[in-house]
């Protein structure tokens, strides 16, 4: 096995970060994960100002605004902004961020495919250095496969299924209790995101996402093909109201090539929000025989991931990456993907019965 390179390029000076937004994903993840990377945090902005001193004291955040206003004030001319809020909110915040800001926005690009298009026309206008906090692609898990990808070892890829079977209590997440789109929107888009990133844009997609009658929410279980032509698979399959204990719970990306495959089981997932610990797996045949090697990584998707997603912007503002992983201008293709998949759950399929009586 090839030596993995799983762990993001760290920009050499970190920038001072300002963060809009003090919600439970800046409390769980990205605080934590600057905090592991050392990058500073600046200041934190949020309109309930009591959460945002609250982050602030607990964080050691020197600074905590009422309002953007006065965090724009007094942002250093060298700093990233974090905007960690519902997605719809997006656009005027960046309509009044200083012309030329380096900015991670969280996923997804909006709520609507009109509210990425009118994002990524904002940030061309303002020529805002912006990425797309997609940060399952900074996974450990997802970057020690891409190195094992690219080292040749499994070969050509010819498959990618991604399936998570679960119980995901939706009542820590009260802002989705009324939204009218759910899984695809927000958890989804994270693995078309993802295959994506190895796939490149899929040529079509066909797709069913549909409500649990005995869930009183938009649609948690979604069945997805991704096209990629005839040589190559890529699904995902998504189940998050599994209530029937973790005996039979499942969530994996796996990749299939023609010389070998790799499992990576995203226990942050299962057993939602205490999880399991990731495995990560590569096989391959070194005697004509299938041997499935495990391999340990440090980290997890939470919060490391979220430490490789806001390198990529500073490192890209520095001029120390080309170009940024995430940028908008590419993660518009994965929210056209979502849009795909909505409009093929709503009228795609065919119906059978016509071939009764034809
Ligand atoms: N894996 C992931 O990448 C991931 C996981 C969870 C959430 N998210 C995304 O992160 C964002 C926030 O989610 P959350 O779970 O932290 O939600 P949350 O409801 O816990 O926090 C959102 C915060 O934004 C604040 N806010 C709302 N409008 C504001 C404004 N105009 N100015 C300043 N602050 C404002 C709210 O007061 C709240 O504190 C959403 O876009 C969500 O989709 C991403």
């Amino acid at each position: 096995m090839p030596r993995l390179n799983y762990k993001p390029i760290l920009p050499a000076k970190p920038r001072p970060i300002c963060i809009v937004g003090a919600g439970s994903i800046v409390r769980d993840a990205h605080l934590p994960a600057y905090k592991l990377a050392g990058f500073p945090v600046h200041s934190i902005t949020d309109l309930n100002f009591e959460a945002a001193e609250k982050l602030a004291a607990q964080w050691g955040i020197s600074r905590a605004f009422e309002s953007l206003d006065s965090m724009l004030s007094d942002a250093p001319a060298n700093a990233v902004f974090d905007l960690a809020l519902p997605p719809n909110l997006f656009a005027d915040v960046l309509r009044r961020l200083p012309q030329g800001s380096p900015v991670l926005l969280q996923k997804p690009m909006g709520e609507t495919m009109e509210q990425a298009r009118e994002i990524l026309a904002i940030c061309r206008e303002r020529r805002l250095l912006a990425a797309v906090n997609f940060q399952l692609r900074f996974s450990p898990f997802v970057m020690a496969a891409e190195s094992v990808i690219n080292s040749g070892t499994i070969g050509d890829l010819r498959d990618i299924e991604i399936r998570v079977t679960s119980h995901t209590p939706w009542d820590h997440f009260p802002f989705l209790k009324n939204a009218p789109r759910l899984e695809l929107l927000y958890h989804s888009v994270h693995h078309i995101d993802c295959v994506r990133h190895f796939l490149g844009n899929p040529a079509r997609i066909q797709a069913k996402t549909l409500r649990h009658p005995e869930l009183d929410m938009a649609p948690s279980r979604s069945a997805l093909i991704l096209d990629y032509g005839d040589a190559v698979r890529a699904n995902i399959q998504t189940n998050h109201f599994h209530r029937f204990g973790t005996r039979h719970q499942e969530s994996f990306i796996k990749w299939e090539g023609t010389k070998g495959a790799i499992f990576a089981k995203m226990g942050l997932l299962m057993n939602y929000p205490l999880g399991v610990p990731d495995e990560f797996e590569v096989c391959t045949f070194p005697d004509g025989k299938p041997i499935w090697e495990t391999i340990p990584l440090e980290g997890s998707w939470f919060p490391h991931a979220f430490i490789g997603s806001m390198a990529q912007v500073m490192r890209a503002a520095d001029g120390d990456a080309k170009a940024l992983v995430t940028p908008v201008e590419d993660t518009i293709h994965s929210m056209a993907c979502l849009e795909a998949a909505y409009e093929s759950s709503d009228n795609g399929g065919c119906d059978p019965s016509k071939f009764i009586n034809p």
